[in-house]
């Protein structure tokens, strides 16, 4: 190992930097997580002389600051501005996450050619694609005009010269794995490489106030290649959910430095592109069963917005003794939980049967208010009820059986009322006065026997 000081190591799990090498990081423990990394290439590292008063920084008051709003660029897909917090801001650096095939290029591509409509000069650089490749996409997408240049590059320093000449408005890197830079003595897309690009770029690109967007792949355990690195260093972290072979993908707004974070939109793969999606909860629950057993709507806060969706359930004998537990867009740990519940509340014998929950539209939900409707589901696979199709549940279940109330009713009621739901399942505790929706049956519940008596009995 380089004894040399001006060599760091940092954890390629957690990020953490220490001059000293040893086996395992001292922050996170993972054995063989350390990588080393030129000392120059860590961001605002001071390089000595700060003890001399006259290099000294001097604080300032809040008051003696001036920040000019900025003004946002429009990326001409309204959803995604909302999830940007009122669309791009000049010289931020954005990263887009997601599996191969989701739609990345796709939709920046797509950016591209709507910002190059509205006057930005934006330049393309791709390392994955020829440029005959980008063509045939951009033929698929419609017409371009405005200023829009393409590039076919991986060497770092070539793509920071261009943009020094160009100064482009919006430039795009596809993808940040394929890109190398001569100053970080390692392979393209190694941890190194990765966190040495994204530091030349973010300097270069702050320095002359370009927004970037970074296009980064996802690896197997659904972490951006080297390892979260990237998001604790751009301003903005946008992540594809979704199958590749569904129609629609889920874009999320997963940190945000510059409006709130946790936004969704909602996007459809078409032969010509993507397209948008303006109302999500009508278009989640499209094509559901009607009166079928195990089929529950909820609805779920994603950022600020309700988003009303299907949960599906299926209880069936297993052919081993030990049941299966699946969870696909549910959290499986959380579905274990809910049928011990089940199991110890409502005294029904579960062990024995395998149990399949499904989150419909490819969401990926954590709200707790979902344990109510995912409880209900199970019950109704279980004695093949059906629970009534124009009933809307939410609550989320405690291990005694309880159910608590969740955050923003009013939201979630209105917005099941909006789309025609006339009946809703709530927490007792969660039903107050300005609940009020119009022509909407409230049923408050404390615990689950309630909410099944009352299914029971319709
Ligand atoms: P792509 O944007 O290349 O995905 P990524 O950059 O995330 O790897 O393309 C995603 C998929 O979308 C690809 O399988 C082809 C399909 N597609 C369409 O269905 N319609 C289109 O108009 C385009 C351009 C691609
Ligand atoms: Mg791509």
């Amino acid at each position: 190992m380089s004894k040399d000081k001006s060599t760091v190591f940092f954890c390629k799990e957690c990020g953490y930097e220490t001059t000293k090498w040893s086996g395992f990081c001292p922050a996170c423990k993972t054995p063989n997580s350390l990588v080393e990394a030129p000392k120059s290439s860590l961001p605002g590292r001071p390089q000595g002389g700060l003890s001399r008063p006259g290099n000294r920084p001097l604080p300032v008051r809040l008051s003696e600051i001036t920040a000019d709003a900025a003004e946002r660029l429009s990326t001409g897909f309204p959803e995604l501005d909302r999830v940007l917090g009122g669309g791009l801001l000049p010289g931020s650096l954005v990263l887009t996450g997601g599996d191969p095939g989701i739609g990345k290029s796709t939709l920046l591509l797509q950016i591209c050619r709507q910002m190059a409509e509205k006057g930005s000069r934006v330049l393309y650089v791709s390392g994955e694609e020829s440029l005959k490749q980008l063509k045939l996409r951009a033929d698929r997408i419609g017409p371009f005009s405005g200023e829009m240049l393409f590039l076919c590059e991986t060497d770092l320093e070539q793509i920071l010269a261009i943009l020094q000449d160009q100064k482009p408005d919006v430039c795009v890197i596809d993808s940040i794995q394929t890109m190398y830079a001569p100053s970080a003595a390692s392979a393209p897309g190694s941890v190194t490489q990765v966190r040495e690009c994204t530091n030349l770029i973010l300097n270069r690109a702050k320095g002359l106030g370009i927004s970037v967007f970074i296009v980064g792949h996802v690896t197997k355990d659904g972490a951006v290649a080297g390892p979260k690195l990237l998001e604790h260093m751009v301003d903005t972290v946008l992540y594809f959910e979704g199958d590749r072979h569904a129609a629609y993908r889920i874009l999320r707004g997963v940190k945000n430095r510059f409006g709130a974070s946790g936004e969704i939109a909602v996007f459809e793969m078409l032969s010509s592109g993507l397209k948008e999606i303006p109302n999500p909860s009508a278009y989640m629950l499209s094509g559901r069963p009607e009166n079928a057993p195990g089929s529950v709507i909820s609805c779920v806060m994603e950022g600020t917005r309700p988003l009303l969706l299907e949960v599906q359930a299926l209880l069936t004998r297993s052919n081993y003794g030990q049941g299966r537990r699946t969870a696909t867009g549910a959290d499986y740990n959380r579905v274990s939980l809910l049928l011990a519940v089940i199991e110890k509340q409502l005294g029904i014998p579960l062990s024995d049967c395998d149990a399949f929950v499904n989150i419909t539209g490819g969401l990926r939900a954590a709200d707790p208010a979902l344990d109510l409707a995912m409880v209900l589901a199970l019950y109704s696979s279980h004695r093949n009820l059906p629970v009534p199709s124009q009933l809307m549940v939410f609550g989320e279940i405690g291990l005694a059986g309880e159910v608590r109330s969740v955050s923003l009713a009013k939201e979630r009621v209105q917005e099941a009322a909006r789309l025609g739901f006339t009946a809703c399942l709530l927490p007792k505790s969660s039903l107050t006065s300005d609940l009020n929706a119009r022509g909407m049956k409230l049923i408050g519940v404390s615990n689950i026997s309630e909410a099944i008596n009352w299914i029971k009995e319709e």
